[in-house]
């Protein structure tokens, strides 16, 4: 544990260089006074590039379906994305499709296999987005099917595998599943949920929300290949406005609404936004980029899982920290007043998400409590639609939920540590 404080960190210089290339990394838009911003589960800090190649792509006026040289180049620049977003998902095979936002794609999908596949029930977790569970629900009533319900852990902050596997049987027609916990961070077992869920029903159509664990970990559909699975470009250093899908071939074989005449396998409805596309790539470009600084290799989607393992690492460690404390100050699971809930010690079943709450403090108080020290984190509370039922399945009312990103530095977390304890101090 102690090695992983120092040896897994970016060195100072290597995050020197990854902190410049993000906007409003410890500054405040508006009032431009220094802060820390610790809601990167919400809605993540940004690429400076990411959103410079959206607004250069999003003002050329050309539509990319001409034959122009500047139609062509503007296919080469979507090609490119969609080539990159089958590089983060490790996607050989199956289609790639654009949505608004990620929730849609999931609705989208969960409808189209609900509706084209047999089987009785349908099954998902406490755990999910209100995106995947209304899914589940809205289709499940539609067509009239069962809606079983895999239970959480409140030790792990996760779902079991066991749990998942269990509501599992022949007449299943669909299991949806988070990948990582926007709430408690936990990280599920997916491999083996996959594995395990196909020895019961071995053609079992698989979905799973991805949205949470993208910007930290890797996704891999070729080693476990799954039906869809979604990412949001704006909680991964990228623009707000897109939500990513993809699908297996057979999901996108399934009758989608669709324009007759395109190619098979081409589930694009209308124009796409080229910047969308670019801004992708460069998120992709970035990932490769921290991954060329530890890593030979030439290969995108080598150089991207070795970018994306230092970022876990890194953040992992700070997690560490963030718990444990430091040199100079006492970590959270140390602070009279402060209660770390979900605390698994396993740190790497968990992305950089950490909920407490602070002794007499209600969770709304507590947030502007700390936004009047210039730190954004948020509250989750069970009145709250996104939050609710995740957690009074762990017996919660509510949690101050803590998100910072990789890019921050354990001085940040150090700050973080030393504001929340004069929090306590103030409201003993
Ligand atoms: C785990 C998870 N899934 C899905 C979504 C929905 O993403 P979007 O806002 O793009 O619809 C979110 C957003 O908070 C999320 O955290």
């Amino acid at each position: 544990m102690v090695k992983l404080k120092t040896e897994a960190l970016f060195s100072e210089e290597l995050l020197s260089e990854i902190r410049g290339r993000f906007a409003y990394i410890d500054i405040d838009p508006l009032k431009q006074n220094k802060r820390l911003f610790f809601d990167n589960a919400g809605g993540s800090l940004k690429l400076k590039s990411a959103n410079e190649e959206f607004a250069k792509y999003d003002l050329i006026p050309d539509h990319p379906l001409r034959e122009h040289e500047t139609a062509k180049y503007l296919v080469n620049v979507e090609q490119k994305g969609e080539r990159d977003i089958r590089t983060i998902f490790n996607a050989k095979n199956g289609s790639i499709k654009t949505y608004l936002t990620a929730s849609q794609a999931i609705f989208d999908i969960t409808g189209v296999i609900a509706e084209n596949i047999e089987g009785t029930n349908i099954v998902t977790t406490a755990l999910e987005h209100p995106s995947a569970y209304d899914a589940a629900k809205f289709y499940a009533n539609k067509f009239g099917k069962e809606l079983r319900i895999a239970k959480t852990n409140r030790v792990t902050g996760g779902v079991d595998v066991e749990e998942i596997v269990k509501q599992i049987d022949n007449e299943t027609c669909l299991l949806s599943v988070i990948y990582a916990s926007n709430i408690s961070g936990a990280i599920l077992d997916i491999e083996t949920i996959v594995d395990e869920a196909r020895k019961i029903k071995p053609d079992l159509y698989i979905i799973v929300d991805a949205v949470q664990h993208a910007p930290h970990g890797i996704i891999d559909i070729e080693n476990t290949p799954i039906d869809a699975t979604n990412f949001a470009p704006y909680k991964f250093f990228g623009v707000k406005g897109s939500g990513i899908a993809y699908l297996s071939d057979r999901a996108a074989k399934l009758p989608h609404h669709r324009l007759y005449g395109k190619e098979d396998g081409d589930l694009e409805l209308g124009g796409s936004a080229t910047g969308h596309f670019a801004a992708i790539s460069e998120i992709t470009d970035y990932v490769c980029w921290i991954g060329s600084k530890f890593s030979k290799e030439v290969d995108r989607r080598s150089l991207y899982v070795e970018g994306m393992t230092r970022i876990s690492l890194h953040e992992r460690a700070l997690l560490e920290n963030m718990l444990n404390g430091t040199d100079k100050v006492k970590g959270l699971r140390s602070i009279q007043g402060v209660t770390v809930h979900l605390d698994y010690e396993d740190l790497s079943k968990r992305d950089l998400i950490i909920a407490i709450s602070i002794d007499g403090l209600d969770y709304k108080e507590a947030v502007k409590q700390y936004e009047a020290e210039n730190i954004i984190v948020y509250e989750r509370v069970a009145s709250s639609i996104y939050s609710k039922r995740m957690l009074e399945s762990f017996g919660l009312d509510g949690v101050i939920r803590v998100s910072p990103l990789h890019c921050n530095s354990i001085e940040e977390i150090e700050e973080f540590l030393e504001i929340t304890q004069k929090i306590v101090m103030a409201n003993k």
